[in-house]
This record gives C-alpha cells, structure tokens and sequence, in this order.
C-alpha cells in the first residue's frame, strides 16, 4: 500500500467524513503534522494536516507550482522516531478539495510547503528514504533493518 499510487477520489461527498475524522484523530494521536490515507490502509488521494492552526483535509492534492529551496529534518509517522534531512522545493502551490467539496488552492511555505510535499509522496507511493541521496538511503534501510530484527 504505501509504495502505490493511490486511487484519485471520484466523488467528494459525506462518504468520506468518518475516514477523514479517524485520520484526523490518529494524526493528533500520534502527534503528527499530517497523515495521508494510505498510511491508514486506504488508497484514496486525500490527506489530513494540522501545522497548529486546526486540521485540515486535502482531497484530490497537486502541486501546481513550486520554488525555492528548503533543507529540512523530515520524519513519518510511518517511521516513527526517525529524521532525516531532506532538501525540497520551499514554497508550493496546492490545488485539491475540501472535505467540503469547495475547490482550493493553498500556498505553502517551510513547515507547510514541507507537509505538501511529504504527503502528496504517500499518495504516490514514494517513501521519505527514497528522497534520500544513496549513501544516505543505504544507511536508512540499514538502521530500518535493525530497527526490525530488535
Ligand atoms: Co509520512
């Protein structure tokens, strides 16, 4: 599940609230930033963020412009405890629908632009460690690996 590309949301009505809400929870829960449906188990392109300022819910997210640079210490909740860092783009340019089912367009930068980009990955099936240089990426699935024989 979370190295395929998720399923575009055909319709966006109150099907989707309660799939929205326990994301929204688990998020909140672990504590998180933000949190994409396939990290749930479902593959649908929609995710939940929250930099502080409330959660919001993504459906249908692209990336319609991007600038900048911008290194950061990334993690995942579906690595919990690890950070790499990670340079990307700095400010991105958001399109998608609300849970809603209003058009919006949100421009991000840092922690934001950051968020975007991370969890528009999971929706298309990129992992964290696969931004990573390959000696960086050898050293991450090294740790991971013993991470899960302990
Ligand atoms: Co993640």
């Amino acid at each position: 599940m979370l190295n395929q590309r998720a399923a575009g949301v055909a319709s966006v009505d109150g099907s989707l609230d309660r799939l929205i809400d326990d994301m929204i929870e688990t998020m909140h829960a672990a504590p998180g930033v933000g949190l994409a449906a396939p990290q749930v188990g479902v593959s649908k392109r929609l995710f939940v963020y929250d930099i502080g300022d409330g959660p919001v819910a993504i459906i249908n997210p692209e990336i319609v412009e991007s600038s900048g640079v911008f290194r950061y210490e990334e993690g995942c909740l579906s690595v919990p405890g690890y950070y790499w860092e990670i340079e990307r783009p700095d400010r991105v340019l958001l399109r998608g629908v609300s849970r809603a089912g209003e058009e919006l367009e949100i421009e991000g930068s840092e922690l934001l632009g950051r968020v975007f980009q991370h969890e528009l990955d999971h929706l298309d099936g990129v992992l964290l460690i696969e931004r990573l240089d390959p000696d960086e990426r050898k050293a991450a699935r090294k740790r991971l690996r013993e991470r899960l024989i302990d």
